[in-house]
């Protein structure tokens, strides 16, 4: 591809996932199609880092007349920051595209959720209708359908119900520090007791809970509950109670109503479609895991399909989706965050007939939170539009 030298504005990439978009678009040779301008919101003036070419300083964050000399921006600066800039640069009359990781913006009218290994023909479609917004997904959301999407796309999915396992990592990077920390603490309080190999595991324990209990209010700021050696069955806000299940606050969580919100927007599917939307519900729970989210999935399908059928559309949707043998041997291998963390491998596995029936369906999988559940679609957004 030729290159561009489009100038392209990245904001946040400093921070967790900004620092894993910018090590993939320096994997993928992004910066050899841009002109990058490397934006801060403290640190104006100072030098932008060695990914620059002309533009080696940084640039105020919050300046609208700079943000608006680019053709694309980037930020996965934060909800904050895109609640503080997004209307003022647009009313500024600015005209770019703007990529974002943010939720803020998802389920404007005007913006499209990026999946474009899942949704590639929304994309295009929004493209050829001027769109000008493109935001990236939940990443549990944008994880599952990276994994098991052909079955939406292939019209299978009478209704999916999610368990989610989601790590540390999708409270940031503060969130990370702490699960170890805590794990530390708690593992500095038996020390002593683990090295004698005939102390009582039930003093161990006692020792373990009390600890747990008794995490201040700083060593539990972040979760505001312990989660070493714990798990968080609630994750994001609380919607409080709505009139159905089609609108926030049927005693979801935040991060719950996503799901269905989402994998239905990111489709092309749904009321704003004019079309029924696939109802996705379950529970959205925070374990100690660093940064790959797991789920299990139940669908109801909406007629009985071999279990090779579904297989094979599995393993053929995308060249990332891998579907893992339901044997003992090849799930604990390869069906873990350890096995999965920071690769783009989306395993998909434990894929089985439910004791409910022929229709349904279980399957479990895992995605890097921080890849094809934040950075990834981003930067293949930006590959998109430099191509169009
Ligand atoms: N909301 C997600 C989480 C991360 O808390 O795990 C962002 O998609």
């Amino acid at each position: 591809m030729a290159k561009t030298g489009k100038l392209v504005g990245l904001v946040g990439w400093r921070g967790m996932v900004g620092s894993v978009l910018m090590e993939r678009m320096l994997a993928e040779g992004d910066f050899d199609l841009i002109e990058p301008v490397f934006f801060s919101t403290s640190n104006a003036g100072g030098q932008a880092p060695a990914m620059a070419k002309n533009e080696t300083r940084l640039k105020d964050a919050h300046d609208l007349a700079a943000l608006s000399h680019c053709d694309i921006i980037i930020t996965a600066q934060g909800g904050d920051y895109t609640s503080a800039v997004f209307q003022p640069l647009r009313q500024s009359g600015w005209k770019g595209h703007w990529i974002d990781a943010a939720s803020t913006l998802r389920m404007a009218p005007d913006a499209v959720i990026v999946l474009d290994p899942v949704n590639l023909p929304v994309i295009q479609d929004a493209l050829t209708k001027g769109g000008k917004n493109w935001i990236g997904g939940n990443c549990t959301v944008s994880c599952m359908l990276m994994g098991v999407g052909a079955l939406y796309k292939a019209g299978l999915v009478e209704w999916m119900s999610t368990q989610t396992y989601q790590a540390a990592s999708g409270g940031g990077a503060q969130h990370m520090r702490e699960l170890l920390t805590q794990f530390g603490t708690l593992h500095a309080e038996v020390r002593a007791l683990l090295d004698d190999p005939h102390s009582a595991i039930l003093e161990i324990d006692r020792r373990i809970s009390s600890a747990q209990r008794g995490f201040s209010s700083d060593e539990t700021a972040h979760f505001g509950v312990p989660l070493g050696g714990s798990l968080i069955p609630w994750i994001d806000k609380d919607l409080g109670l709505g009139k159905s299940s089609d609108e926030p606050g049927w005693g979801t969580s935040r991060e719950e109503w996503k799901g269905m919100a989402e994998t239905n927007k990111i489709l092309g599917q749904g009321e704003a479609y004019g079309t029924a939307a696939v109802p996705v519900d379950g529970f959205c729970v925070r374990v100690g895991t660093m940064r790959c989210h797991s789920q299990a999935l139940t669908f109801k399908l909406k007629k009985d399909v071999p279990l090779a059928d579904v297989e094979a559309m599995i393993a053929a949707d995308n060249p990332w989706a891998k579907v893992v043998p339901n044997t003992r041997e090849d799930t604990v291998r390869d069906l873990t965050p350890v096995a999965v963390t920071g690769t783009m491998t989306i395993p998909v596995g434990r894929i089985r007939k439910m004791a409910m029936g022929p229709q349904y369906l279980g399957a479990y999988t895992i995605g890097d939170q921080l890849l094809w559940g934040a950075a990834e679609p981003l930067r293949r957004t930006l590959r998109i539009l430099l191509e169009h």
